[in-house]
């Protein structure tokens, strides 16, 4: 089991999650974060932080597509572990539809 970033955190990118995680298993893109399976262990102690109710664990119906994506970025971003600047416009685009396909051209997370 792992907990993953979904689709909301795109372009609102808060960051509180990398505060808490105790063994700094996110990684960072220009639009959002995800989180390395491998490495999580399953504290679940980010998934409350998140504003955008982003972070799900991969138990939960939907998310297979997301462990997918979550693992193939994790391996080609930097990794994170301290809080940033949340992006701008963040509180406007939380909560929108769309947002994968916008940022990475498709709308399904296992090919995105
Ligand atoms: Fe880190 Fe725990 Fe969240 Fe996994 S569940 S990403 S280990 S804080
Ligand atoms: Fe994204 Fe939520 Fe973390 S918006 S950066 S998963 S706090």
């Amino acid at each position: 089991m792992t907990y993953v970033v979904t689709e909301n955190c795109i372009r609102c990118k808060y960051t509180d999650c990398v505060e808490v995680c105790p063994v700094d298993c996110f990684y960072v893109g220009d639009s959002m974060l995800v989180i390395k399976p491998d490495e999580c262990i399953d504290c679940g102690v980010c998934e409350p932080e998140c504003p955008a109710d982003a972070i799900k664990a991969d138990t939960e119906p939907g998310t297979a597509g997301w462990k997918a994506f979550n693992a193939k970025y994790a391996d080609l971003w930097p990794n994170i572990s301290e809080k940033t600047e949340p992006a701008g416009d963040a509180a406007a685009w939380d909560g929108r539809d769309g947002k994968l396909l916008e940022a990475f051209g498709n709308a399904d997370p296992a090919v995105a």
